[in-house]
């Protein structure tokens, strides 16, 4: 099947926000996606963008008795950013990777993977991280056939996140 990767541009919030949630219905946790297609706009593609993305597209055609039109469609996405690991220096993050349940199995994800390895070996960063569901079973398979190492299980990393309501108890308090 032909595809093709492109970086996302503005008008592509709504195929985001839509991949974003089928991932999230995937993982089982599509109630936790609070995130609007505002939010996306403003965080990826102002004066500091907070995260990028790359599209896989593919060619549609849809033909009715009177004519065939042409589009395209996509189909899957990498969301990214770049980190800062002090030891070893520049890292590619690797946030969302998703490819839609009827285009998988075609390359396009490996292809992802080549165009993100790219990027990160010409930007001189060491290494691309990445976390992973425990049950996600196929996709730990997938990742580690290409070399992945699972820093939790090998080094004993563990991922934690203090959420806003913590956030806000320790941060200044505000005047009333
Ligand atoms: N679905 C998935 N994988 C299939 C498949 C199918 N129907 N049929 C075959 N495969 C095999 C391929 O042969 C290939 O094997 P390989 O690792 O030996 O090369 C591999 O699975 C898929 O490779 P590819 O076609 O390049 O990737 P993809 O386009 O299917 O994308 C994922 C890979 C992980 C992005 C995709 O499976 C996906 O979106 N999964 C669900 C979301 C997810 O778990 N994302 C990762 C979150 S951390």
């Amino acid at each position: 099947m032909d595809f093709k990767l492109r970086k996302a541009e503005p008008a592509d919030v709504s195929d985001i926000l839509r991949l974003v949630k089928e991932l999230a219905k995937h993982e089982e946790m599509e109630d936790q996606v609070l995130l609007t297609e505002k939010d996306l706009l403003e965080d990826g593609f102002g004066e500091t963008p907070f995260y990028r993305c790359v599209l896989a597209e593919v060619q549609t055609e849809t033909s009715s008795d009177a004519e065939t039109s042409s589009g395209s469609k996509v189909v899957g996405f990498a969301m990214y950013y770049f980190t800062y690991d002090p030891w070893v220096g520049k890292q590619l993050y690797l946030e969302d990777f998703f490819i839609m349940e009827a285009y998988r199995g075609l390359g396009i994800g490996s292809e992802l993977l080549r165009h993100l390895s790219d990027l990160a070996v010409t930007c001189r960063c060491t290494g691309m991280m990445f976390v992973v569901a425990e049950n996600n079973e196929p996709s730990i398979r997938f990742y580690k056939r290409r070399g992945a190492e699972d820093l939790s299980k090998d080094e004993g990393w563990r991922v934690f996140r203090f959420d806003r309501d913590s956030l806000l108890r320790m941060a200044t308090p505000t005047e009333e």
